[in-house]
Parts: structure tokens; sequence; C-alpha cells
């Protein structure tokens, strides 16, 4: 009787009051209940994003259902215009909006790169978080963010979205960006769906050019370039995204291996896939389909869910279950993934939910986030160097005269993918410095040469002012548009005339610090031999003139560590720290028959894991609890770590270890920890690091994650290259 009853009201309700009625089902019996009654049209719709919409065609399509998700779309009044128009489909299934907050939305803090510099993660989370809330204060519940991709070459413009080359670092940072973006749980009204890209080895692209083929061995995808995937998954990230490029041969779009054997099969992943702009289509110019109907179908069998504006799938997808090519069973799967997250973000049950202007303009305006931007860019920069402790600097009424494209420039140090990001909200490190030194020092300025062109007729005044100052300080680098995508170069110097500027003003003989801003490692070695004073700045944000003011004048100790190696060479790329010894090792440069270069040495101009601080730090007294483990076992590796410098200071402590002989063979060094620890001066601390079998693992020739028994080397030091303190133990 009960029964029946219920029955009778669901065949009398419309679908969303079938949704309401179901409210306190568990979300996989809601899901079903949508499917049951949508039909293959509206099915293919949820497949289906779309980027902004203005025309007739648009919008019926919005209003048939015909649209699962929209991207770029974002803001409170837009995205309620176009939910509104979902919300006149027979069944109101919400859309979902998809953005590029990938390093703010409105704040815009450090770049990914910069950010990974600090090495830490307890930053990087927050201010993955706040974006999230600024985010979805803005309509904007999903964000294609973290890039996770690993990369190695410096020439790839994308390398600024990601954390660099390592694949520790970069596992730590992913986890610590998915649980910053995603927040407590997906359907806080402030948190929103994270998305791990470019799955996968995007990094990898052939000669750094972007959108490049990738030819890789499995042994090198999975031990180098799939772990930070993987640690997405397990923080729980809800969305992946496949990348532009092929894997061997495949278009990751329509890779097989990728999507179903690896990302839905051995790691049982129950989000949902979505491809890269356009990238299902692009599988026609790549020759591995014939047209788009063929790239519908091998995406979708390859278990990629949803097509970013493509349009393949609307096209083609209903015919292609018409041949019996594709099973709705199939189709079925990719829209629970979907309506799943939908429920879990709680649209089904307010749609408007991420639409408040209030809570909108509130978060765009929250003091604590700008706050939060400039201690993050402050953490995030890069001392490389700082001869006579030029640094900090003591004001004492001396004129200092700003020199260089990036003095007074606002955008740039906003980087690429900037959101809603606006400039007015950036301080130069013109406004950054004379604000923080205000009358203690007289300032003068001359902007001496623009980032890219060859005019050099601003030199004269950039010495002259030079001259006449005390010492100077420049800001040289790339345009903020000058990395990010499709922005690879093949030389990586400072672009147009900088580096003559630089010459020309050293020429003076006035000390000289130079602050560089880029999103990749550059190549700048007449700059690093000759200027005073290096700080690397990346892109830092909204707050970078304020956080680099603080370091000059020593306010914020500088702390970051380089999360990829500087090379010396164009020629040395890819260049990482964890290389391999070879059978020829090499010892120094000139030495013959080594594995080397005639005419640069093989080490790089600036190491992984290094930067400078003003203070100086101690490492000793190492001791092992153990110097032999078992597999189930641990060993604890202590040490001292002392403050014996001036300053209070920040030093990122590193664990790096080497499996002596192995049936695959492994690295010279691999970070395996780290720790971010502070210090008064005079002050010491007991640093301990925890070996278990995991970080004595690696991939065997079977693909199988195994440690072997025998020797390895601990190392523990302030950078890949600068190893204070090490010793050997076994694994039994
Ligand atoms: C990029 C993605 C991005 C997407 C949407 C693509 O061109 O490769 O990283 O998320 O556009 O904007």
């Amino acid at each position: 009787m009960y029964r029946i009853k219920i029955s009778l009201l669901i065949i009398a309700l419309t679908g969303t009051q079938l949704i309401a009625y179901a409210q306190h089902k568990p979300i996989n019996q809601r899901v079903d209940s949508v499917l049951r009654l949508m039909t293959l049209d509206e099915k293919i719709g949820q497949l289906n994003q779309i980027g902004p919409v203005s025309d007739t065609a648009g919008v019926n399509s919005i209003k048939r259902g015909y649209v699962g998700s929209m991207l770029v779309v974002h803001g409170v009044k837009d995205v309620k215009q176009m939910q509104a128009l979902a919300m006149q489909s027979r069944l109101k299934i919400p859309l979902l909006f998809g953005y590029d907050v990938i390093h703010g939305y409105k704040t815009i803090f450090p770049v990914p790169l910069g950010e990974s510099a600090s090495w830490d993660t307890a930053a990087i989370r927050a201010s993955a978080r706040i974006a999230a809330t600024e985010a979805a204060a803005s309509g904007v519940n999903w964000t294609f963010a973290p890039m996770v991709d690993i990369a190695r070459d410096p020439r790839w413009g994308r390398i600024v979205e990601g954390a660099g080359e390592d694949t520790y670092l970069g596992s730590q940072i992913a986890k610590a960006r998915v649980l910053g973006f995603q927040g407590k749980k997906l359907g806080d009204v402030d948190a929103v769906m994270a998305c791990a890209k470019h799955f996968a080895a995007y990094g990898a692209v052939s000669a750094g050019r972007d959108y490049n083929d990738v030819e890789m061995s499995d042994h090198q995808l999975w031990e180098t370039y799939l772990p930070p995937f993987k640690a997405a998954v397990d923080a729980g990230v809800a969305t992946f995204m496949s990348s532009f490029n092929t894997l061997n041969g495949v278009p990751a779009a329509a890779s097989n291996y990728l999507q179903r054997d690896i990302l839905k099969g051995k790691w049982n992943y129950k989000g949902f896939v979505i491809s890269d702009c356009g990238s299902i289509t692009q599988m026609i110019s790549w020759g591995y389909v014939a047209d788009e109907k063929d790239a519908a179908l091998k995406a979708i069998l390859s278990g990629c869910d949803v097509d970013m504006t493509s349009n393949a799938y609307v096209h083609n997808l209903k015919q292609l279950v018409a041949e019996k090519k594709v099973s709705v069973a199939l189709i079925d799967d990719a829209v629970k993934r979907i309506l799943y997250k939908k429920f879990e973000l709680g649209l089904f049950d307010d749609p408007y939910r991420f639409c408040d202007e209030k809570r909108q303009a509130d978060a765009w305006n929250d003091p604590v986030h700008k706050d939060a931007a400039l201690q993050m860019a402050e953490r995030s920069m890069v001392l490389l160097k700082n001869q006579n402790h030029l640094l900090p600097l003591h004001a004492h009424g001396q004129t200092i005269a700003l020199i260089g494209p990036l003095i007074k420039s606002k955008h740039d140090l906003q980087g690429s993918w900037i959101a809603a990001g606006v400039e007015e909200r950036v301080l130069s490190v013109y406004d950054g410095l004379t604000k923080k030194f205000g009358n203690n020092v007289h300032f003068t300025y001359a902007k001496g040469a623009d980032i890219k062109e060859n005019d050099t007729t601003g030199f004269a005044t950039a010495v002259q002012a030079a001259r006449q100052a005390d010492m100077v300080i420049m800001a040289l680098g790339e345009n903020g548009d000058m990395s990010g995508e499709s922005t690879s170069r093949a030389d990586i110097g400072l672009p147009g005339r900088q580096v003559e500027l630089f010459n020309a003003i050293k020429a003076t003989g006035k000390p000289v610090v130079v602050v560089l801003m880029a999103g990749r490692p550059l190549v700048f070695n007449e700059i690093a031999d000759n200027a005073d004073a290096i700080l690397y700045a990346w892109f830092p944000g909204d707050e970078g003139g304020a956080a680099i003011a603080n370091v000059i004048n020593g306010d914020y100790n500088p702390s970051g560590k380089l999360p990829v190696t500087f090379p010396l060479s164009v020629g040395q790329i890819p260049l990482t720290y964890n290389g391999y010894q070879t059978g020829h090792p090499y010892t120094a440069f000139g030495v013959p028959f080594q594995s080397r270069y005639t005419d640069v040495p093989n080490t790089p101009r600036y190491a992984f894991g290094y930067g400078l601080s003003y203070t100086d730090f101690k490492y000793s007294n190492l001791i092992l609890d153990k110097t032999s483990m078992a597999k189930v076992g641990v060993i604890n590796a202590s040490f001292t770590l002392t403050n014996t410098g001036k300053y209070a200071g920040e030093e990122v402590v590193q664990l790096y270890i080497n499996d002596a002989i192995a049936s695959v063979v492994q690295p010279m060094k691999k970070l395996k920890d780290f720790k971010k620890v502070a210090l008064q001066p005079g002050e010491s601390k007991t640093i301990t690091f925890t070996i278990d079998n995991e970080k004595l693992s690696f991939y065997n020739q079977q693909l199988q994650w195994v440690s072997e028994p025998g020797i390895f080397k601990l190392m523990i030091g302030s950078a890949s290259d600068d190893i204070m303190l090490q010793s050997d133990f076994e694994l039994k």
C-alpha cells in the first residue's frame, strides 16, 4: 500500500520535485532517480561543456538540457543568468561552472611555481583555500587546477603552472592544493571541485614545445610523472583533465591506458574526466582519427567523460549509440559520475548556492586574503646571491636608483591565468619600496629599456641615475604573459636588451641588487656572475611589491628554495638534480671520457633545493637510531639544526636517499622528505626524519612498487648540491 502511494506520488511529480522528494536519500540513489528520467539527448548533454554563449542557439541548447557545464562564465551575475536557463530545461539539472582559478581568483597569489618555491605546503594549501573561497562566492564551483605535471624543461612555458621538477615535492604540493581547493568537504559553500591536470606526462613534451608529443618509457611514467596524480586521487580530487599531448603515439584524450586502465581501473577513481579544450577534435589534426565522429568514439570509449568545447559528443554520440558502437551503459557511467558531483556540491538542492552578491563582495575585499597573498609572496622568493651581505638593506638616507622595465609594472606581477584579478590591486616594486622606506631613502627611477624591445635610448638616463645613486635596485625579467600556455621559448635568456642594460649599470661601479621576475628558470649568467645580490621573485602576485620590499629591508628573511634546477646553458636541458651516475661518472669539467659536455660543465647554475637566507644554519650531530631496518620497520634519522647567524629565519631541510644497487638503476639522489624549520638566532632544534619502506621503494622492471634489500645512502642538506650530513644504512 505504502509502495503504491509512493509510486503514484512519483508519477505525479516533475523531475525536480522528484529530486527534492528524495533529498534524504544517499547520493547514488538520487543519481539513479534522475538518470531514469533522462532521454539519451539529455544524457549526452551532461557530457558537453561549452564556453560563454550569447547566441540563441547556445541559449536554446542550455534550455533543452543539452549542456552539462560551462567554462569561463564566472561572477554571480553571469552565473545566475546561465543557471536560470538550465532551470528552464525539462529536468532542471543544474550546470557546473568551471574556471581556471590557478593562483587566486580575485586576490592574485604568486604563480604556482613561485608558491612551490616556498616548500610550505600549509601556506600553499591556505592559498588554494582562499582562491576557492573567492571563486565559490562568485558562482564558480569547479577550478581547473591544480596542474600537477612534473616539468623538467624550462623552455616549456607551462612550467609556471606546476610545482617544478621533483616527484616527491610535486606530490606533496598536489595534495596541499587539492585539499585547499576542496576545503573540508565538497558541498560546503566555500568549496570548489579541484581538477588534477593534465593527465598525463604533458610536462615532458618533446623539445619543451607546447602541445607536442611525448615518448616515454612506462618506467619513467610511473616513477616520475604519475605519482602527483595519484597523490591528487588520494587527496580526493573531484575531477581529472587529460592532456593535449600524445603519449607514445596515442593522444591522451583517447588513451585507454591512462583513463581506463590506470585511473578508473587500477586507481579505482570515481570522479569524472574532462578532455582539455578542444583536444577531442584535435585528434583529427594529430592524424589519429578521420573525423569528429571517430574522435568522439575513441574519446568516450577510452574513458573521457566530458568533452570540453569540441562539440564532438553532442554532434555524434547519439548516432554512435544507434550504430551500436557506443553502449548506453557506457554513457550512463559517465553521466552518473557527473550527476554525483552535482549532488555532492548541493546544486540540485539549490542551483544558485554559489551566487550570493553579498558573499562575493565580502570575499573579494577580505583583508585576510590580501595579507595571505603578501605572506605567500614573501615565502616564495628565492635569494640566489648576496655578496658581502649587501641585503638586507639598512636605510640611512642613501640615494637608490630603481631601474628596469619591471620596476613600475603591475600587470606583469600577476603572471598568467589571473581569473578575476585586476591590475589596480597590484602593488608594483616601485610602490612597495617607496612605501616601505619612506623618507629614509631617496629613490630615483629610470626604466632603461622595455622587456622585449630593441630600443636602447633609455640606457643613458638609467646610467646617469645609477651614477648619481649610492646603489641600484633593478627589476628585470619576462613579461607576465611570457610563460603559461603556448609560450615555449627556445632561448630562455632575458628578453630584449636587458642584459646590456644590466652591464651598463654595473659598469658604473655601484652595488647592484637584481630582482628577477619570470615564470620559469631563466639563463642569466652575466647577471649571476656580476650582480651583487639577486632575488628571484617569480611573478609574485598582487602583493609582490610589498613582499619584495619586505625581503629587501629584512622585515622578511628569505626562505624560498628552488623547486626546479636552473641550468647554466639551454643545451643542458633537461637538467635535474636526480640524474644518474652512469658508467662514465662525471667528476669535473674537462675530463675526457666522462658523461659530460666538452663546452659546459654538467653542474647547473643553481641547483634544485638551493636558496640563501640572511642568517646561517649549521647542520650537526646526525644520529640514526638503527643502522639497519626490516621492510616493516623504520629508521629515525635525527640531527641538530642551529641558527648561527644574526637573524631569525627559516630553513628548508631536505632528505635525499640513494639506493646503491638496484634491479633498475637508481638516481644518485631522490628527495624523500623535507621540513621548513623556524629558528631564532642562536637557537637549535632536533629534527627527525623517519625512513620507512615506502621511501626506499621504486618501480621495478615489472612495474611493481618494491624495495630491495641492500645498502642505502641517506643525505641531509640545505640543497640538492649542498649535502651537510650523510650516513649509510641497510634494508634487510
Ligand atoms: C588548458 C587547460 C585549461 C583549459 C580551460 C586549456 O587550453 O590547457 O589547462 O584548463 O584550457 O581554460
